[in-house]
């Protein structure tokens, strides 16, 4: 692939949720979940099958440009149910030969027989959740591998896929930015073409939430953060991975193509105990969701067909909105004149110009409007200000 794909070419993106991970993480609030029991995964495919068929007859003729296998941990199913799920795919609407089929994968579920399955099966690109490179930084995670084995996991996955991404998570309890640059210089050595950092954050109802509120974890005050994020724009330019989106690094045209479409507002279907997805029906665009609780979901499916319980227009003013919360996040921006269709209005050009001044936001040559580097940090105030 050539440079990014343009932004208003059109892509219909496919997402599969597996809700069930082999323990939970006490930083993470997915949708994920712990069962001590085997997985009926034959049951689940025809569960999703089901939804599939019900998604697909209400937007029909696509062609599917990307696939995501997303979680809780999909490398914990069976190569042969992701194999029947691209097959159901593929019944129900024409997959584009290029298309990009990502499969998110733990470390501790990683095997080099499964991995080739997957490829097999039609996955070419994985998503792996390293979260850190040092064995003690993993146990205050919570994280059930070593550093070793999420190296020995990255290896697998660059024998056996041309395409691969990994996760780590910093501005951790106590990391200094010297200590991050050194894990981030490794953690670039491994990558090829694309990285995840997220900024750690405290999600409500988690157990390193209460431990937060109780004084026992103590995260980066605002300005550490500032310098972390800081830092990590550095050495990731500099390394040739430059952020296309927030938390997101890639070689120019090695993007997450399926991410894309949720960040340019394109159409996507969801399928899975909690999946969202955005369908464009009778010319509105629907926002969807399904029921959360895996054992709800497969036997709200099995009894009517699908899972899903919001179902809702979504309001030009809505439309707009998302479209700029989305947008916003990556480093292209977005097309003003795109916003004033969705939304029946313009931008507001003196709130631009306030925050131009600022330098939170530019224009670029081709007349997108995107947010700064220095912006970036307040990305949050910068759209609820264009969005007011
Ligand atoms: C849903 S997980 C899927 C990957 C896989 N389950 C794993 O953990 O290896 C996606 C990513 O979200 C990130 N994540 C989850 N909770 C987070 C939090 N509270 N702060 C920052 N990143 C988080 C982690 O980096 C994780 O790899
Ligand atoms: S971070 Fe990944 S493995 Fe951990 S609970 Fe969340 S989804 Fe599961």
């Amino acid at each position: 692939m050539q440079g990014m794909t343009a932004p208003n070419e059109s892509a219909f993106g496919v997402y599969v949720h597996w809700p069930f991970c082999l323990s939970k993480c006490p930083y993470c609030d997915f949708n994920s979940h712990v069962r001590h029991a085997a997985i009926d995964e034959a049951r689940y495919v025809r569960a999703f099958a089901a939804e599939l068929a019900a998604t697909a007859a209400r937007v029909p003729g696509r062609t599917v440009s990307t696939i995501f296998f997303g979680g809780g941990t999909p490398s914990l199913m069976q190569p042969a149910t992701v194999g029947a799920l691209l097959d159901t795919i593929a019944k129900h609407w024409s997959v584009a030969r290029d298309a990009e089929v990502t499969l998110e994968a733990n470390p501790t579920s990683v095997e080099a027989t499964r991995f080739r399955g997957y490829r097999a099966a039609g996955v070419n690109r994985v998503s792996l959740g390293v979260q850190a490179l040092d064995d003690g930084e993993l146990k205050a995670l919570g994280r059930m591998h070593t550093a070793r084995e999420a190296l020995d996991a990255v290896a697998i996955a660059r024998a056996a896929f041309e395409r691969y991404s990994f996760d780590l998570i910093y501005a951790r309890p106590g990391q200094t930015p010297q200590a991050w640059t050194a894990e981030l210089k490794r953690a670039i050595a491994e990558a090829t073409e694309h990285l995840s950092l997220y900024q750690l954050t405290i999600e409500a109802d988690t157990p390193f939430h209460a431990l937060h509120k109780a004084g026992k974890l103590k995260v980066p005050d605002e300005e550490l953060a500032r310098t972390l994020y800081d830092t990590t724009q550095e050495v990731c330019a500099a390394a040739g991975l430059p952020a296309y989106e927030i938390s997101n690094h890639a070689r120019p045209g090695a993007e997450c193509r399926h991410n894309l479409v949720y960040w340019r507002a394109h159409e996507y279907a969801g399928v899975g105990p909690g999946a969202h997805g955005r369908l464009d029906v009778d010319g509105e665009r629907r926002a969807t969701a399904t029921e959360k609780r895996p054992e709800a979901w497969l036997m709200r499916v099995e009894a009517t067909g699908h899972g899903v319980t919001t179902d809702e227009a979504l309001t030009p003013g809505e439309m707009a909105d998302e479209f700029l919360l989305m947008g916003l996040r990556l480093a292209e921006g977005i097309d003003p004149q795109r916003y004033a269709r969705l939304s029946g209005r313009a931008l507001d050009p003196k709130r631009i110009a306030i925050l131009r001044a600022e330098g939170a936001v530019e224009t670029t040559p081709s007349g997108m409007l995107r947010v700064t580097q220095s912006g970036f940090p307040v990305l949050d105030a910068v759209v609820a200000d264009l969005a007011a």
